[in-house]
């Protein structure tokens, strides 16, 4: 946009003020957010929002906090007006919501507001009315402890914002979420929601996040989630995500919080979906993950509303989470396995059993008779089974290695060669005996026994253990993986009935034959029974 060179001027107070205050409040769900955290940092153990025409016309937060004296209620009006920090270096520490004194300010700047509050019960209360961004009254008021705020014709002086406002059922249920967020934040605050002056949900305080989620979502929902609970020295992770055969096309709920402070995270949703990975097929999951941090871990301060903050070590939240969520599912799906108890282990690991048992699909699948029908074998996930538990083992004592007649020679691009080399001595005890010659010339001279890798296996194993970053934090189990996938038979490799013989009883040798590493299923089984209702014989 071109215009005609005019001088730079400071903008009016009244202007500057309405325009600071439009990034801080953008819709009537901001100000139910501001007021509910304002409350949850004065402690309160109640707290109700009553709003009408989506909170267009009217919102109200009412609750039983610390209250404030009539100092403070005329000063918490004005920009940087707070009691929660007082130094920047504050901020390092920070546990409550607030910590810019501008919400207050920014709400009286394009509303119509009053504050009742009272810091001692059998004292006399203080009203305040504001509008505008003017204080136009001040005077007593009898009421018990805690806070009123209420908030009438929001953006009456910013017509455009107003007129941008959607529909009152459309702020209404922004509202309403923003409402869920700090519910579930604080299972041990009651909430209510009033609209149009009909109770929308009442919940009375709980004493879990799990009794919280009852009150808000289904029990069908509930049941179908899995606690997640995983601590390190610099971030603990809980919450509940979908139990992987509950998932479903749609979600209900995703939401992430960092200190109980709700946040916007991309990177945390992204590892969720990875820890998930392979088992969504295009579904998705409910979660709730509260994460915990030592607050200098943590920059609240990136964006106006607060929704968004920055870790400090992102690649390693990324990967904490994926973990945590993926070893979870697999934990959770060994135990159901378990629970049904499919079938004993000794059946299948019989040696009177003759080769001629065992039959091979597509080149991928094996079948193998048992007692009580037959059982279906991924060879590939089987074979990633059975070396990803041996290479485990090989800390403590080397795995066996299998010397190639013809060593493997290659040239590694520079990052590929600097995790070779960093990696090294692991690998070797692996069974990968890998040889630096000149330049960035390595040798494969041995790979685990019982392995299948080629040129093609090693080429990829070298590339994808770059992406495993050392500070990873199970680095052990991502490189066991890894191993176990180059080295595993492939899918549509035809097998002699020998080998699949061997294939299942090592299978069965392992301790967690029923999944792969990455938590797929191994083995299928189909009963008698099943087989005869099928043909209508039961
Ligand atoms: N419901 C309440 N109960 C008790 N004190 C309150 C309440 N709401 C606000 N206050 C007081 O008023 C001050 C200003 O509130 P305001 O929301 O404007 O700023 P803040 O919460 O300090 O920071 P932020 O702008 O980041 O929210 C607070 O620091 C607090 O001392
Ligand atoms: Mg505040």
């Amino acid at each position: 946009m071109r215009q005609g060179r005019k001088p730079v001027r400071l903008l009016p107070e009244d202007t500057a003020r309405r325009i600071a205050a439009g990034e801080v409040i953008v819709r009537p769900a901001s100000v139910v957010k501001e007021l509910i955290e304002n409350a949850l940092d004065a402690a309160a153990h109640k707290i109700a929002v009553e709003v009408k025409s989506g909170g267009k016309d009217f919102i109200r937060v009412v609750d039983d906090g610390l209250g404030m004296t009539r100092e403070d209620v005329r000063l918490a009006v004005f920009r940087h007006a707070t009691s929660k920090i007082e130094s920047v270096e504050d901020l390092a520490k920070i546990y409550s919501y607030g910590f810019r004194g501008e919400a207050l300010a920014a709400i009286a700047a394009v509303s119509r507001m009053t504050i009742e509050t009272n810091a001692a019960d059998g004292e006399v209360g203080t009203k305040l009315e504001v509008e505008g961004g003017e204080i136009k009254a001040i005077s007593d008021v009898a009421r018990a402890h805690g806070t009123t705020v209420t908030v009438r014709m929001l953006f009456f002086n910013l017509p455009v914002r107003r007129v941008f406002l959607k529909s009152d059922n459309y702020e209404l249920r922004l509202i309403w979420e923003q409402l869920r967020s700090y519910a579930l934040a604080f299972p041990d605050v009651a909430f209510e929601l009033i609209s149009n002056e009909r109770s929308v949900i009442k919940m009375p305080a709980v004493n879990s996040l799990r009794d919280r989620m009852l009150q808000l979502f289904s029990r069908q929902t509930v049941e179908a989630l899995l606690e997640l609970r995983v601590q390190n020295p610099s971030l603990s992770v809980h919450g509940f995500i979908t139990e992987p055969s509950q998932l479903k096309g749609f979600t209900e709920v995703q939401a992430v919080y960092f200190n109980r402070r709700p946040v916007r995270s991309q990177s945390v949703v992204k590892a969720v979906y990875d820890g998930y990975s392979p088992l969504l097929s295009g579904k998705h999951p409910d979660f709730i993950i509260f994460l915990e941090t030592d607050p200098s871990q943590l920059d609240v301060n990136i964006h106006p509303t607060k929704q968004e903050v920055r870790f400090a070590d992102e690649r390693f939240l990324f990967d904490f989470i994926s973990e945590a969520v993926n070893s979870v599912l697999v934990t959770s799906r060994r135990q159901q396995i378990h629970a049904e108890d499919v079938f004993v282990h000794d059946s299948l690991i019989d040696n009177t059993r003759t080769v001629s048992d065992f039959w091979q699909l597509h080149n991928s699948y094996i079948f193998a008779q048992i007692a009580s029908g037959y059982v279906i074998v991924d060879q590939h996930a089987a074979h990633e089974r059975i070396l990803y538990e041996e290479v485990k083992k090989s800390r403590q004592r080397n795995s066996a290695t299998q010397g190639l007649l013809f060593p493997i020679t290659m040239e590694l691009k520079p990052e590929e060669l600097d995790t070779v080399e960093h990696l090294q001595k692991r690998l070797c005890e692996m069974g990968l005996e890998i040889k630096v010659f000149s330049g960035r010339t390595v040798v494969v001279e041995t790979i685990p026994a019982g392995s299948y890798m080629g040129k093609d296996e090693l080429r990829e194993l070298f590339s994808e253990l770059v992406r495993i970053r050392s500070d990873k934090v199970l680095l052990e189990e991502e490189l066991a993986k890894l191993v176990a996938c180059k080295g595993a038979i492939k899918a549509g490799q035809r097998l002699t009935p020998e080998e699949m013989q061997s294939l299942i009883n090592r299978l069965f040798l392992c301790t967690e034959p029923y999944f792969c590493p990455h938590g797929r299923p191994v083995i299928i089984k189909i009963s008698l029974e099943e087989l005869e209702r099928r043909f209508g014989r039961i």
